[in-house]
């Protein structure tokens, strides 16, 4: 009985040290490339790699190498050709990406969009 419970309580130890060790790699910490000034000023003063670095970067990961999400930095531009598609994706959601037609306005969607189009690699 005691026996029984020492390997149900390792068990859940190992589980919890296995999880938190996860968690460490899927939380990047590397923190996202800066938008060039010349980019956030044509985007009307809004900062796409800051919005990437509140709002993505913990699930594709700082530099855009994937996460929880998948990867971005070099792949976007081949994979949407047209920009709509990809700001679709990010203001629609899909499966496991959420929407933030209610957390971002569209010109900052399409501002991060762009940054992870340019800054992130195409
Ligand atoms: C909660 C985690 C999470 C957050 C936060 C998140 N994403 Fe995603 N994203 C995902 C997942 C998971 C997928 C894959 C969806 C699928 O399988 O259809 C994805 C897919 C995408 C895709 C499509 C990639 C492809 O190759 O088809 C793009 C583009 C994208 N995300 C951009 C963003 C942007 C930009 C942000 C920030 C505004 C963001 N994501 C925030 C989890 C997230």
């Amino acid at each position: 009985m005691l026996r029984k419970f020492v390997s149900w309580f390792e068990i859940a130890a190992l589980l919890a040290v296995a999880v938190f060790i996860g968690m460490l790699f899927l939380n990047d910490p590397t923190a996202p490339p800066a938008t060039p000034a010349a980019a956030v000023e044509a985007a009307g003063g809004i900062d796409g790699g800051a919005i990437y670095g509140n709002r993505c970067a913990g699930c594709h990961g700082g530099d855009g190498s994937g996460g929880i999400g998948p990867r971005l930095a070099g792949k976007v531009v081949t994979r949407f050709p047209d920009p709509a598609a990809q700001i679709a994706v990010v203001r629609d959601g899909r499966r496991g990406m959420p929407s933030f037609a209610t957390r971002l306005s569209p010109e900052e969607i399409a501002a991060v969009v762009e940054y992870t189009r340019t800054v992130l690699g195409s």
